[in-house]
């Protein structure tokens, strides 16, 4: 009904605005006075120092956040970590260190494929860790330790604010273990203060919903919509990427920004729509001679940027604008509410079922 909808048309555009709070729920009770990390709970803190690698295992929208995790734990802890598909993992034969950390992200907890990873793991000793959204989950009770993303019942297919709150719970362990750690050059106290900001930021990015209703207007006959970024907005495209094909059943074609000119620039002509992240300020420049090459090809450019940007404007069609943020994956991080506004509105206008969209389940406890 429209009352268990919160007065929203759908679930998904309920979820999408209960990111900000989503944001504060994730964070809440893990954070002290003293702008310290508190996730004590998980393990001792000599289990820290003793891991040499992680491993994060995931399926659909919680791999994506598990991407974002692989970049953080590499960019602030220079902890070598991979992310896998749970499907992959499983029948992989993986090469597992004694002391490697394995990461179990799902919402529903009960992804068949990523439980038989975390079975596996088990078998062979790895210490495992949950990031789930539902208690009482199967991944949740057999992870030796969870932590949960206290985002709330998601009940659109299509993961919004489940994905926000698997991010922030994977940047809160980075920047738990730095701290635990004591690591030279890395100012928990600084990144904390930042991300206890982000729930302001991120209700900014709902001012956003016009522009995006706007935009879907305008491009939803589009044949084929590219999603490209570089850095931590290449693993947001993939993200944006998929929510569009799954619930407004547009072809896209996501890859790093630079790989275009391998293959996938044969693709771009008049008509194809191409979005952009470009909330990374060191990798900005590569972005925007990427979109002149989609642009020369009769391409249409939108570009998700940060607000204080003055290049990409020059080479895009429309600009969308997120805050700017200290740590550039905060920016990009909050680069997927536009995508998310995007995908709802060209679903909406095409007539789409938006929260049970054809072929898919919300959790996929069958092989
Ligand atoms: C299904 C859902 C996705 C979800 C994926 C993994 O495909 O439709 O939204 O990301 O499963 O689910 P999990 O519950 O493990 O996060």
């Amino acid at each position: 009904t429209s009352a268990e909808r919160g007065g929203y048309e759908h679930f998904m555009l309920k979820e999408i605005h209960e990111q900000p709070q989503v944001i504060r729920q994730a964070l809440a009770g893990r954070i002290d006075e003293k702008g310290r990390v508190r996730l004590e709970q998980v393990f001792n803190e000599h289990v820290w120092t003793e891991i040499d690698r992680v491993n994060i295992i995931a399926c659909g929208t919680a791999y994506h956040a598990g991407l974002m995790g692989k970049h953080l734990f590499e960019k602030i802890l220079r902890l070598p970590t991979d992310v896998y598909h749970s499907s992959e993992f499983r029948y992989g034969d993986p090469v597992l260190s004694p002391r490697s950390l394995a990461i179990f992200v799902s919402q529903s907890g009960e992804t068949a494929d990523t439980l038989a990873a975390l079975r596996l793991c088990k078998q062979r000793r790895i210490r495992t860790l949950g990031v789930v959204n539902v208690i009482g989950s199967s991944i949740a009770r057999e992870c030796d330790k969870t932590i949960f993303t206290q985002a709330g019942p998601e009940i659109s297919v299509a993961s919004t604010k489940a994905y926000t709150a698997q991010v922030i719970v994977l940047s809160l362990l980075a920047l738990y273990i730095a701290q635990v750690q004591e690591m030279p050059g890395v100012r928990v106290d600084e990144a904390v203060a930042e991300l206890t900001k982000l729930a302001e930021r991120a209700e900014t990015c709902m001012e956003l919903e016009e522009q995006m209703k706007g935009i879907a207007d305008m491009y939803r006959n589009m044949p084929l919509c590219f999603f490209l970024g570089r850095g931590a907005d290449a693993h947001v495209a993939l993200e944006g990427a998929l929510k569009l094909k799954e619930i407004a059943y547009i072809p896209t074609q996501e890859s790093p920004a630079g790989e275009m000119k391998h293959g996938p620039l044969a693709l771009v002509q008049p008509g194809v729509v191409a979005m952009f992240g470009a909330t990374e300020p060191d990798l900005r420049d590569k972005v925007v001679s990427n979109m002149q090459e989609v642009k020369a090809r009769g391409g249409t450019i939108i570009a998700v940027t940060t607000d204080d940007d003055t290049v990409t404007s020059r080479a895009s069609d429309d600009v969308i604008r997120v805050p700017t943020c200290v740590y550039p994956f905060m920016s990009a991080l909050l680069s997927i509410i536009p995508m998310q506004f995007f995908a709802y509105h060209v679903a909406r206008l095409n007539g789409c079922e938006i929260d049970q969209p054809r072929n898919l389940a919300k959790s996929v406890t069958v092989e």
